[in-house]
């Protein structure tokens, strides 16, 4: 099984910080290939910095499966392919600057920017139709989890994004477990008993249809060996930890396993 551990940098870095973090990448991934035995890096930079990642990471980074290539997404793309959506991008932007990855239906994106169930479920048939991996991200409230109604929950997010979808198409796309209480700043990291009910639901239903379960939330070097412990996890998305390169390396260090192990 491969494990996927990626970050997205959320609305963080210039270009110069992005190429800075990029070229590190190439050149420790280059001269330390155990780092990523049996992991597939992906990085998920703002949409300005796309290109100029891309550019610093190479041509081989856009295909799955080509490790140690590092797959680069983006943090949102609209469904539509062109048009009059100002301040949108479009898939096959994304694409055309490298991406080969969309992030979909992070939980700040369906607070702040009106994501709903049903626009999730069009960028995923989006990300799908031109090739791209859909990484559909999902995770219950404080309130839902405490009313005692996530795994519910999540299979209605989960569901509702994926309905109509092939067996193939759905063995394409990463769905990423994220609690919201357990995300950025404000959250408190969750404790692995928390996250085993969710995790048995979500590997019942996808658990062989997908292409992997992630988790997210608070992911640091200090627990991921135990998140990556939990049965159903795949992988993890990082968001703060692995802003520096000194923090993902290390989480990629975590993560990876000789192929003899
Ligand atoms: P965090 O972000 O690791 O900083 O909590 C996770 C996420 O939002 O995906």
């Amino acid at each position: 099984m491969t494990r996927w551990i990626g970050t997205s940098w959320k609305m963080n870095k210039t270009l110069a910080e992005a190429r800075t973090y990029a070229r590190g990448l190439r050149e420790a991934l280059s001269s330390r290939p155990e780092l990523t035995e049996g992991v597939q890096p992906f990085i998920i930079p703002p949409h300005t910095a796309l290109a100029a990642v891309a550019a610093e990471i190479g041509p081989s980074s856009s295909s799955p499966g080509s490790a140690p290539g590092v797959l680069l997404g983006a943090q949102n793309a609209h469904w539509e392919d062109s048009g009059a959506w100002t301040g949108e991008v479009s898939v096959p932007q994304v694409a055309d600057a490298g991406a080969s990855l969309v992030e979909i239906g992070h939980s700040e994106r369906r607070e702040h920017f009106g994501e709903t169930v049903e626009t999730t479920r069009f960028k995923v048939e989006a990300a799908l139709r031109h090739g791209l991996i859909p990484l559909l991200c999902i995770g219950e409230s404080a309130q839902v989890r405490q009313e005692g109604g996530a795994a519910g929950f999540l299979l209605d997010q989960a569901r509702g994004a994926l309905q109509g979808l092939t067996e193939e198409q759905l063995s394409r796309v990463l769905i990423a477990y994220e609690p919201i209480w357990a995300i950025g700043a404000q959250g408190r990291p969750a404790e692995v008993d928390e996250l085993l009910e969710p995790f048995d639901v979500l590997h019942r239903e996808y658990g062989d249809r997908v292409e992997a379960l992630l988790y997210g939330g608070s992911v640091t070097p200090a627990n991921a060996p135990e998140l990556l412990a939990i049965p159903g996890v795949e992988g993890l998305f990082i968001g703060r930890a692995a802003w520096s390169l000194q923090g993902y390396l290390e989480l990629l260090q975590l993560a990876a396993r000789p192929s003899d192990a």
